[in-house]
């Protein structure tokens, strides 16, 4: 699918067909998908947790204050991130060049990170956003549909699913057939009121 199209043609979709099942394929090329969106430092702190249990699946809907489409997607991506990614053998993030310029790029990420929790969190949210994206463009391509979903028990789908002390969850993606199509775009701004050329002008 053209780029173009796939942005164009994805929706936020509320109902999927619950007796589809994704192949084990499908789900792997979404997720190398995924890990080549881009991350500051190439930091790679997503971390991605994928559901396709049933069961688990429902618990997650009850968890998102019943949301259907969470129990109906064929599979649900809970996009964590790990905030001490900076300091976790960050030299494997450049592995493939020399070391000399590999060793100013972790010092330089380790100052921009060592004792900034502000910093580690935004970058968390910054990378799974960019991730989601890639998720949802690439799940369209393949014929599937995705909602992006952040109304949900945070704390509980945390202990749900074992999110580690120093890692944060950004948001889910849900992916699966669309039983319904989405209603009419609720309204985009005019290009007009979002874009500013140069600088915000004054008021
Ligand atoms: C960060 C984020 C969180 C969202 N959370 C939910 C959610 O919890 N449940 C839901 O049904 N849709 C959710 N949405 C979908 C939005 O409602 C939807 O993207 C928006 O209305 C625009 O529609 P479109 O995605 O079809 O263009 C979320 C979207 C984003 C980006």
């Amino acid at each position: 699918m053209d780029t173009f199209e796939a942005i164009k043609s994805r929706r936020s979709i509320k109902s999927f067909d619950i007796h589809h099942k994704m192949t084990a394929d499908e789900i792997n090329k979404i997720l190398e998908s995924a890990i080549l969106s881009p991350t500051s430092y190439n930091i790679q702190n997503w971390r991605f947790v994928t559901v396709t249990d049933q069961t688990l699946k429902h618990k997650l809907s009850e968890l998102s204050h019943g949301q259907r489409h969470v129990s109906e997607a064929s599979l649900v991506i809970i996009l964590c991130a790990d905030l001490n990614s900076w300091d976790r053998e960050p030299q494997r993030y450049w592995r493939n060049i020399p070391e000399e310029p590999r060793n100013s790029l972790v010092d330089s990420l380790r100052s921009s990170y060592r004792g900034k929790p502000q910093q580690q969190r935004d970058e968390a949210m910054r990378s799974c956003g960019m991730a989601a994206q890639t998720i949802m463009l690439a799940a369209k391509s393949m014929g599937y549909d995705t909602c992006p979903m952040k109304g949900f028990d945070y704390e509980a789908v945390g202990q749900l699913i074992g999110l580690p002390e120093d890692h944060v969850i950004s948001m889910m993606v849900v992916v699966g057939k669309a039983a319904k199509q989405a209603s009419p775009r609720g309204g985009q701004l005019a290009l007009s009121e979002v874009v500013f050329e140069n600088k915000f002008s004054q008021v």
